[in-house]
């Protein structure tokens, strides 16, 4: 029987609550389940992992739940390697190909099954099914998964038992990992292929990568809409403006919604939101929605809280919205990746030997870098399950490979004046402009998937004036 929790004010459980609590349960198994939608493009991402790890069983866990305080819980993510290789996402599973003499691999998925109503795991303890929600019986994920699935109780001991060469994903689920005797090298190789398979998305993905943005484009509208009563109040209104338009539409944000007003739009990773929001400064809104599949928007616009840009704001503004439209030209198939930030940091470079504040010539100061004093960040990366996605793939097929068609990445060139930088005039001190799309590889150039929302200075006017609240 479960452990009696410490200070629980029910001391323990007698042999009558518990026979009661045993007996009396209809039969809720789901005989309805059909194969999720996703199954098939599922099957043929692993099939392409198989192709690359002949012999070898390689095992993707989910991630299993982390303690906020006591019985209190992080919400679960789980692990995007695992969600992209099954389109599940339980808690405490756990892929497994296991490789066939024919070089192949036969795949199946550890799950935690159920709490059966014939113990008392099902109503004690914190993380008992009639505490948490239901969750999946085997053959339940069996027929959504499309996959055979074992219990991952057994998991531990089935792998610690086995001789087969093991690859696995490390940082995902400790006790998985233990039980497997792998090397810390050729686990990383693993990590970088499961990265590097995402870099192309299919037509399943992109559909999602389009719902997306799409919701985030309404959030953005919600924003403009509420902006009075953020003034009112404080960034912390827009946050919770744009999280609503997430959870309604979505499973949550990608990733911390930045909302930064006057000079907070000067720090890169502005969470904290708890700042004023004043009429004649700026708002940079850097937010995504996540789908319930979890692919991320990344989406950023900067507003002038008054409806309309002061001049230096808007200098600033179309300098910014003029690398953006240099990047964005960059990308196409078959160029370089680093095509786009290099034509965006360029313009950027220029325009600040323009303004004197750094030295030229331009092609020299783009040369030392002496631009990122105020651009701070690379002008973007590749977008999907995860924000900053694909992040373990190896440099040469990633940040020094080759566009392609159907991959998704956002272009984000920004300015940043901190208000303490004493090289530029007080009028352009606590100045931050970004402006970040999010872009689909085509067959041809690109497809701008956030160009529901207006990019250009003027746009950004008018349509402040037509949602304005
Ligand atoms: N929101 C994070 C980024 O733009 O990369
Ligand atoms: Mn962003
Ligand atoms: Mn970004």
């Amino acid at each position: 029987m479960a452990k009696a929790r410490k200070n629980g004010l029910y001391g323990g459980v007698s042999a009558e609550l518990s026979a009661l609590m045993r007996t009396g349960w209809a039969d809720t198994e789901r005989h309805d389940l059909a194969l999720d939608e996703q199954a098939p493009y599922a099957a043929a991402r692993r099939a392409a992992l198989s192709a690359r790890f002949p012999g070898e069983r390689l095992v993707v866990p989910s991630g299993n739940l982390k303690a906020r305080s006591n019985d209190d819980l992080y919400p679960f993510r789980p692990y995007s390697g695992y969600v992209h290789l099954t389109g599940d996402q339980a808690r405490d599973g756990a892929l497994v190909l296991e490789p066939r003499a024919d070089g192949g691999h036969d795949a199946y998925c550890y799950q935690l099954p159920r709490d059966g109503r014939d113990t008392d795991e099902f109503w004690i303890g914190y993380h008992a099914e009639l505490w948490m929600g239901r969750r999946r019986s085997l053959a339940e994920s069996e027929r959504v998964l499309g996959l055979p699935c074992r219990d991952v109780r057994t998991a531990v001991l089935d792998l610690a038992a086995s001789t087969v060469p093991t690859r696995v994903v490390r940082g995902v689920d400790p006790a998985l990992e233990a039980a497997v005797r792998t090397d810390e090298e050729r686990d990383d190789e693993l990590e970088e292929v499961l990265s590097e398979l995402r870099l192309v998305k299919d037509a399943w993905e992109i559909g999602e990568m389009r719902k997306a943005v799409d919701s985030t484009v309404r959030g953005f509208t919600d924003a403009v809409s509420e902006l009075s009563r953020a003034v009112a109040t404080s960034e912390r209104w827009i946050e919770g403006t744009f999280f609503r338009r997430a959870r309604l539409e979505g499973n949550s944000v990608g990733y911390g919604s930045i909302c930064a007003a006057g000079d907070h739009a000067t720090i890169m990773h502005w969470t904290t939101n708890d700042g004023p929001v004043r009429p004649g400064e700026l708002l940079l809104l850097d937010a995504g929605v996540e789908t319930h599949s979890l692919y991320t928007a990344d989406v950023t616009r900067t507003l002038p809280i008054s409806g309309t840009f002061t001049p230096v704001q808007r200098q600033v503004y179309d300098a910014v919205y003029e690398a953006q439209e240099a990047g964005m030209a960059a990308v196409k198939p078959g160029a370089a990746y680093r095509d786009f930030h290099e034509a965006a940091q360029r313009h950027l470079a220029a325009r600040l030997v323009e303004w004197g504040f750094i030295e030229g010539p331009a092609e020299r100061a783009y040369e030392l870098g002496l631009q990122r004093r105020f651009t701070m960040a690379g002008t973007g990366h590749m977008l999907g399950l995860d924000v900053h996605d694909c992040a373990h793939a190896r440099n040469e097929e990633y940040v020094d490979g080759v566009l392609e068609p159907g991959m998704v990445l956002t272009v984000e060139p920004g300015l940043y004046f901190q208000p303490d930088d004493l090289t530029v005039p007080e009028e352009w001190r606590g100045i931050g402009v970004r402006i970040e799309d999010d872009l689909l590889v085509t067959g041809d150039g690109h497809e701008n998937l956030s160009a529901g929302l207006p990019r250009s200075a003027d746009e950004v006017e008018a349509w402040m004036a037509r949602h304005a609240g």
